[in-house]
C-alpha cells in the first residue's frame, strides 16, 4: 500500500476498557488528541460494566474523531495510516474500536495497525525521551504488573508479573471500600499528601528476592481494616488520609523491591540497560514515580516516566505505537480481530 515515509500522519484508537480516545501524530509531534471517559456511567454500578462500555464507545468514537479533526484542522484526507488497540480488553470495547477503524482504513484506502495495549504503554515514553533498546520497563496499570525488558518493538521478555491483583486493582477496590469511588489511584494519592502512615499493613512478597508482584494479601488487609474501624462509626477524614498514606507507603516499598531485585537480576545479562521506564495508569503517581526514581538512579541508570496524563490510558500511545511499528517496517495488517486476553510476549513470534 504506498503511504508517505517520513510524514506519516497516524490516527490512533483507544477503546479497550472504559476511555474513549484519539489522537493524531505526525512523528513525535501531537497535532492532538481526546478522550471521553466513561466513569460517570460505570459509577452506580461500582465497577466497568462491558455492556456499557461497549454502547458508549460505539456512541461516542465517530464524534470524538470529528472533533478531533475539527480541532486540528486537519482534513481527514490527510490522515496516511490508522492504529488501533486491538487487545487485550473488554470484547465489545475493542471490536467498536476495530470496526471504526477497519471502515476509516478502507474509505480512505490507508494501511491499519493493530496495536496490543500493553505495548503501547511500554513504548509511550520513547514519543518524547530518546530512549534506545533495550531498556527495562514497569508497568503498572488497572489490570496489569509487570518487569520486562524491552528489547525492541515487539520483543518483550518479562521477568516478572503479578501473581493475583495489580496495583491498580489493589488502589481501586480500597478506595471503593473508603468510599471514594472509582478510579481508586488519584483518589489514594490526593488524600495520602494530608495525610501521615501511621498504619500497619504486611509488605507483600518481603522476603522474596524475584520481581513478581502479589497485591491481594495486601487489598485484603486494608479492606479488613476499613471494615473493622467503620463498625460503630465512619473514618474521620484524618483517619482517611492517615491510612491512604500507610497504603501508598507500603505500595511504593513494594514497588521500589522489586525494581530492585530486577535491576540486580538484570544487570549481567543486559549491562547496556541504561534507562529504566515507568509506565501505566499507576505511574502517573508522583510518590511512587519519586521512590522508583530513587531506585533507578542508586543503580546508575536513567529514569523516564511519561507525563502523568499519557501514563492513563489515552489515543496517544496508540498512535505513537502504531508509529512505532510502521518505523520497524512490521507489516500492517487489515484482518487483525479483537483479542481480549493476549500475552506480551506473543508479540515477538507475530512480529
Ligand atoms: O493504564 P490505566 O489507565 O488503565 C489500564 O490499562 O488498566 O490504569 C488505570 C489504573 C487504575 O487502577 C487507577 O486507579 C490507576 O491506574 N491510577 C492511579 C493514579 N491515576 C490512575 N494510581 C495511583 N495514583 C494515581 N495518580
Ligand atoms: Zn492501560
Amino acid at each position: 500500500m504506498g503511504y508517505r515515509v517520513p510524514d506519516t500522519i497516524f490516527l490512533g484508537i483507544e477503546t479497550s476498557c472504559d476511555e474513549t480516545a484519539v489522537a493524531l501524530i505526525q512523528g513525535p509531534h501531537l497535532f492532538g488528541h481526546k478522550l471521553y471517559s466513561q466513569i460517570a456511567e460505570h459509577k452506580p454500578f461500582g465497577g466497568v460494566v462491558p455492556s456499557i462500555a461497549a454502547a458508549s464507545h460505539l456512541q461516542v468514537l465517530p464524534t470524538l474523531t470529528r472533533a478531533l479533526l475539527e480541532d486540528t484542522a486537519l482534513p481527514l484526507a490527510d490522515i496516511d495510516a490508522i492504529s488501533v488497540t486491538a487487545g487485550p480488553g473488554l470484547v465489545g470495547g475493542l471490536l467498536v474500536g476495530l470496526v471504526f477503524a477497519k471502515g476509516l482504513a478502507i474509505s480512505l484506502k490507508k494501511p491499519l495497525w493493530g496495536v496490543h495495549h500493553l505495548e503501547a504503554h511500554a513504548l509511550m515514553a520513547r514519543m518524547n525521551n530518546s530512549i534506545s533498546f533495550p531498556y527495562v520497563l514497569m508497568l503498572l496499570s488497572g489490570g496489569h504488573c509487570m518487569v520486562a525488558v524491552v528489547e525492541g518493538v515487539g520483543q518483550y521478555r518479562i521477568l516478572g508479573q503479578t501473581l493475583d491483583d495489580a496495583v491498580g486493582e489493589c488502589l481501586d477496590k480500597v478506595a471503593r471500600e473508603l468510599g471514594e469511588g472509582y478510579p481508586g489511584g488519584p483518589r489514594v494519592e490526593i488524600l495520602a499528601r494530608q495525610g501521615t502512615p501511621t498504619v500497619e499493613l504486611p509488605i507483600p512478597l518481603q522476603r522474596d528476592s524475584g520481581c513478581n508482584f502479589s497485591f491481594s494479601g495486601l487489598k485484603t488487609a486494608a479492606v479488613q481494616w476499613i471494615r473493622h474501624r467503620t463498625q460503630d462509626s465512619p473514618l474521620s477524614w484524618v483517619e482517611k488520609a492517615d491510612f491512604c498514606a500507610s497504603l501508598q507507603q507500603v505500595i511504593a516499598k513494594t514497588l521500589a523491591q522489586r525494581l530492585h531485585n530486577a535491576l540486580k537480576l538484570l544487570e549481567p545479562q543486559y549491562p547496556s540497560c541504561q534507562t529504566c521506564v515507568v509506565s501505566g495508569g499507576v505511574a502517573s503517581n508522583l510518590y511512587f514515580r519519586h521512590s522508583l526514581r530513587d531506585v533507578v538512579e542508586a543503580a546508575g541508570k536513567t529514569f523516564v516516566a511519561p507525563a502523568p496524563e499519557l501514563c492513563t490510558d489515552n489515543g496517544v500511545m496508540v498512535a505513537w505505537a502504531g508509529y512505532e511499528r510502521f518505523r520497524a517496517r512490521i507489516p500492517p495488517c487489515m484482518a487483525i480481530e479483537a483479542q481480549p486476553v493476549w500475552s506480551l510476549e506473543a508479540l515477538r513470534q507475530a512480529s
